[in-house]
């Protein structure tokens, strides 16, 4: 037997690591499920196997239990598996944590030095004929899409030498390429980025190695037809501290932001690091596209540290209610010599999450999806308790960026949302015209429901509630992939 998980709101409650596998054949569905819908909406979160090593731990240190929801015919089948990581099998075998505290190896259980770390939680993305689980510490986990079954560590054949990955690679619409990248590419703390482009039959057809100016998380990254930048963010990190065994990451109050501008196919020569004289926290890339001169990114920038469990060296975190969040567009231009990017704000609100139809990745776009926190709306506290803990989203947004029109939903009294995923009504669709599809949490009976709404009639709520006997821990990342996207590219 295992021992109980320690008495933490990060394991209480709707966040209570439910560790259940499971298959679920043609959900209960409330209202219709479109039969255009033909595809998976694939999502992982993080859902700790075992009480943490060390006695307390983070809401997104678990291990990753990928849940796939497949739409055909207007019935949904659920599975959900955990990747069969190589932490998960060395801990099931132990029966124990062996890897310590979030991402310092030095903590670990001898017995597991030098394992690769990754709890393969944080994304899944499809590419050529495989489902990968990412984590950015490490490299992909490879998987069937089909059964879920692990395959195993990826490395393209041999050719992805970074000992990372990131959970937020970017797939072109047009030719089908995997654009990715690691950081401490060549260990933890280490200021090395490695930087690979993958062509829709998983060869690796481009790698550059670049030296960031600090070592810090590099989260997400943008990508437009010519271009891709890489913020290199606040939250810092250095060996001694890992060494001491303290937080990974710290917040770094007096610091620049910083921005690197790369050639799509260019080397570590090639890149322009801009800065920003105030400091910010970035969030996730919305989108990213260029016109050949100026490079247009639009992501979040909140005015201090979201991660209150990374605090500054001094412990200072800011009080949760002093933050702000600008859903900003920065404009690289390549052309001028200024190394300090244009920032115009798109919507001032806390919104995050974001998903657009995927069909306009790296392109000018226009309609963007997200996940709201809005502090204004009823909250039944008798129903439901303390709101979660982790991540406590009540509603969506749809937001238009060239016009600035905003609509929203939300859950209600009792309910909160996990991040949505847009999938276009047909092939054909224009923009932003089809569906979200999305986790809502009901707080009050410790359960969830998949929920379709309709992109045209956002208002309104849910066209159909499928409705899950089992709740499913917040997640971090997923994605919409239709069905004919799930086949293996054999032509390259
Ligand atoms: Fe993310």
């Amino acid at each position: 037997m295992t021992t109980r998980f320690p008495d933490d709101p990060i394991y209480r409650g709707f966040d209570a690591p439910g560790r259940v596998e499971a298959n679920v054949f043609d959900l209960e569905v409330d209202g219709r499920i479109p039969a255009e819908l033909d595809g998976t909406f694939f999502r992982v979160a993080p859902v700790p196997n075992w009480p943490p090593k060390l006695g307390n731990g983070l809401f997104f240190d678990g291990d990753g239990m990928v849940g796939a929801f497949r739409f055909k015919d207007g019935h949904v089948d659920f599975s959900s598996r955990y990747v069969r990581t190589d932490k998960f099998v060395a801990e099931r075998k132990a029966r124990r944590a062996l890897f310590g505290a979030y991402r310092n190896p030095f903590t670990d259980d001898p017995a597991v030095a030098g394992k690769i770390r990754s709890t393969a939680n944080t994304n899944v993305i499809v590419h050529h004929g495989l489902l990968f689980a990412l984590k950015e510490d490490s490299p992909p986990v490879a998987m069937r899409p089909d059964t879920l079954e692990t395959i195993g560590n990826y490395r393209f054949g041999g050719k992805m030498t970074s000992e990372t990955f990131t959970a937020h690679p970017k797939i072109d619409p047009v030719n089908g390429e995997l654009i990715a990248f690691g950081y401490s590419a060549r260990g933890v703390a280490t200021t090395d980025i490695a930087y690979y482009v993958i062509d829709r039959g998983g060869n690796v057809v481009h790698e550059a190695w670049l030296n960031a100016p600090r070592a810090a998380m590099v989260h997400d990254f943008a990508v437009t037809e010519n271009y891709v930048v890489f913020p290199i963010s606040s939250v810092g990190t250095d060996l001694e501290r890992l060494k001491a065994g303290k937080t990974a990451f710290h917040w770094l109050p007096n610091v620049e932001q910083i921005y690197g501008v790369l050639p799509r196919r260019g080397g570590g020569k090639d890149i322009r690091w801009f800065t920003v004289p105030t400091n910010g926290f970035q969030g996730h890339t919305i989108n990213a596209w260029d016109d050949g001169h100026k490079v247009y990114v639009d992501m979040p920038v909140a005015n201090d540290n979201v991660f209150w469990f990374f605090p500054e060296d001094s412990g200072r975190v800011p009080d949760p209610k002093s933050l702000r969040q600008v859903l900003t567009r920065w404009t690289f231009d390549l052309s001028a010599k200024s190394s300090t990017p244009k920032a115009q704000t798109i919507a001032s609100l806390m919104a995050e999450f974001p998903h657009i139809d995927d069909r306009y990745a790296t392109r000018p776009y226009r309609h963007a999806f997200f996940g709201i926190y809005d502090p204004t709306a009823s909250y039944d506290f008798a129903r439901c308790g303390p709101p979660p803990a982790n991540v406590f989203f009540n509603g969506l947004m749809r937001l238009d960026v060239m016009t600035g029109e905003m609509r929203r939903w939300l859950a209600g009294p009792t309910s909160g949302i996990q991040e949505p995923v847009f999938a276009p009504r047909s092939p054909n669709a224009p923009e932003g015209d089809g569906y979200l599809i999305l986790l809502v949490n009901r707080l009050d009976e410790l359960r969830s429901d998949l929920i379709v709404i309709d992109t045209q009639d956002f208002e309104h709520g849910p066209i159909a509630v499928a409705h899950l006997p089992l709740r499913l821990r917040n997640g971090i990342h997923g994605n919409w992939v239709p069905a004919t996207a799930m086949e293996k590219h054999s032509d390259a």
